[in-house]
């Protein structure tokens, strides 16, 4: 079984899906929960970006003990030099560095002749060298570049010390057969291919990302470039499990294998959906709600007398119980700690008393505690714990058939806790507005989306609220027993997430400013 290594980008391609926002912390999380699922590399961001750029991949450089981390950088000094700064605390580090090769991207978006960019590609890679040995280099809309003058980028790539060779599919474009022979010609025509690991980054625009990259690996690549959940750029990306689960499941036709620990699986889905606001579609393959789920009558009877008749890969092998209804009001602290450990999570004592506290007065007011609850609950004490600028304290309201509905909270903003009342059209329209009038938020509610977590009128309720100012959109979320609540959540969550966004947006502009040097016209 050969290895391929798999490279995640949720941080840095996943994240420039629109409406996506993370914040450094947030990053920090989702890494140590990648670097514990033996993720080889991870691609933390694109540090010249923004300042939450820099200190994210600066903070993933000094938890990851397992996995390289890589920082994003155009062919361009200061983006090179950035990156270098930021990953100079990391025990393995990779500075991955492109420029468009395509015909149409030369001429009308970087505005270079071919020599050009040849030349950047040495100056690029010469420059990352100073910081490490590890380069992985990428002709930008490689799918759509005359092949004569890919061939010639990838071998200028390599003699200038490129160890690493990301093909990139930028635009969703290739269908398999094509992307595969595309590998297939730059090993024979590539003389100095050998020297370098191939890697292929598929974006889903035709929804072929997975289909495309497997394609590839057959022919030679040995790395795939992936994210949780297959977020990304527009359509997004390849999706991590997808490629895993495939290479795991079907070893009869994929002879390789890749180092993840596929047990922790679902656990990073459900944070990085959460901590996104972008929720997983029922039928999404592998971790969708029903990926798993059997609905006919036929179906279930065939599971009944043997599992394998309608089910390739167990639940268990992607970190889902098999029993689905796990504990209650009587489970003791042991079998919550046995629990949570098998749902892939390794917290802390100290933690664990805390969530086991949440646990009880979950399991007070709600009878079953399914799989989804405990995610819930862990979810939320990892991501929105100690670090929010505006916090939710306390709601109370009163409404009824016939009666304006008032809303009385406390919430914190920056340490300070204020009292606020607010009527309202009814008891979410009057939270909403008390919400605002502390804040002083003049953001826009564009969505307000209600789902039960779990089955039963006693579920928990998780609230997505989407807002927008400025041109700037976020999703907030929010989960509890008690819809109202959840919904005050969902807008806090969401209130925090564009403070964050505007602040990037800002840092990004004054740092794509700040660019000048020698060849910083080769700017995306
Ligand atoms: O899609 C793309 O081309 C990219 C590159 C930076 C590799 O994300
Ligand atoms: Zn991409």
């Amino acid at each position: 079984m050969k290895k391929i290594l798999i490279f995640d980008t949720t941080l840095r391609d996943g994240e420039q899906s629109a409406g996506a926002s993370m914040s450094v912390e947030d990053k920090v999380l989702i890494a140590r929960h990648l670097n514990d699922m033996k993720v080889d590399i991870i691609e933390a961001g694109f540090p010249f970006a923004s300042k939450g750029d820099f200190q994210s991949v600066s903070k993933v450089s000094q938890i990851s003990k397992f996995s390289t981390v890589c920082g994003l950088a155009r062919a361009n000094f200061g983006d090179i030099d950035c990156a270098g700064e930021a990953l100079k605390k990391a025990p393995k580090k990779r500075i991955h560095t492109f420029i468009s090769t395509s015909d149409l991207h030369m001429k009308y978006k970087l505005r270079m002749n071919k020599d050009e960019v040849i030349d950047a590609i040495k100056k690029s890679i010469e420059r990352a060298k100073r910081y490490t040995d590890d380069i992985e280099w990428s002709p930008e809309d490689a799918s759509r570049t005359d092949h004569n003058f890919l061939y010639k980028t990838i071998d200028t790539a390599i003699q200038s010390g490129a160890t690493t060779i990301n093909i990139p599919d930028t635009v969703g474009y290739a269908i398999p057969s094509e992307f595969g022979k595309l590998i297939k010609n730059i090993k024979s025509n590539v003389t100095n291919i050998d020297k370098a690991i191939i890697s292929v980054h598929c974006h889903n625009d035709l929804g072929l990302a997975v289909s495309n990259s497997l394609n590839a690996v057959i022919e030679g690549a040995r790395q795939v470039e992936c994210t949780i959940n297959g977020i990304g750029e527009r359509a997004g990306n390849a999706a991590l499990e997808e490629i895993v689960m495939c290479l795991k499941t079907r070893g009869d036709l994929l002879p390789f294998r890749s180092g993840v620990d596929t047990k922790k699986i679902t656990n990073i889905s459900h944070l990085v959906s959460t901590i996104t606001g972008f929720s997983v579609q029922p039928n999404k393959a592998i971790v969708g709600k029903n990926a798993f789920a059997h609905e006919s009558g036929i179906h279930q009877d065939g599971m009944l007398k043997h599992s394998n008749t309608y089910e390739i890969m167990t639940p268990e092998s992607v970190g889902l119980s098999s029993s689905e209804l796990v504990l209650g009001k009587h489970s003791g602290r042991h079998a919550f700690k046995v629990k949570l450990k098998n749902l892939g999570f390794s917290f802390s004592e100290e933690k664990i008393k805390k969530l086991f506290e949440k646990f009880k007065s979950l399991a007070d007011k709600k009878k079953q505690i399914f799989d989804e609850d405990l995610l819930a609950i862990a979810d939320e004490e990892q991501i929105f714990s100690n670090r929010d600028f505006i916090e939710l304290i306390d709601i109370s309201i009163k409404c009824g058939l016939n009666k304006k509905a008032t809303a009385s909270l406390e919430i914190k903003v920056d340490k300070n806790k204020l009292k606020v009342d607010s009527g309202g059209t009814g008891p979410i329209d009057a939270v909403f507005k008390a919400i605002k009038k502390t804040t002083k938020s003049s953001a826009n509610l564009v969505v307000y989306q209600v789902k039960a977590i779990t089955r039963g009128t006693d579920a928990q309720a998780e609230v997505s609220v989407r807002l927008e100012e400025s041109g700037i959109s976020v999703l907030g979320v929010g989960n509890d027993i008690d819809t109202i609540v959840a919904s005050g959540k969902a807008y806090i969550n969401a209130l925090n997430k564009l403070m964050i966004k505007k602040e990037k947006a800002s840092e990004s502009i004054e740092s794509l400013n700040a660019a000048n040097n020698d060849i910083d016209k080769h700017v995306i």
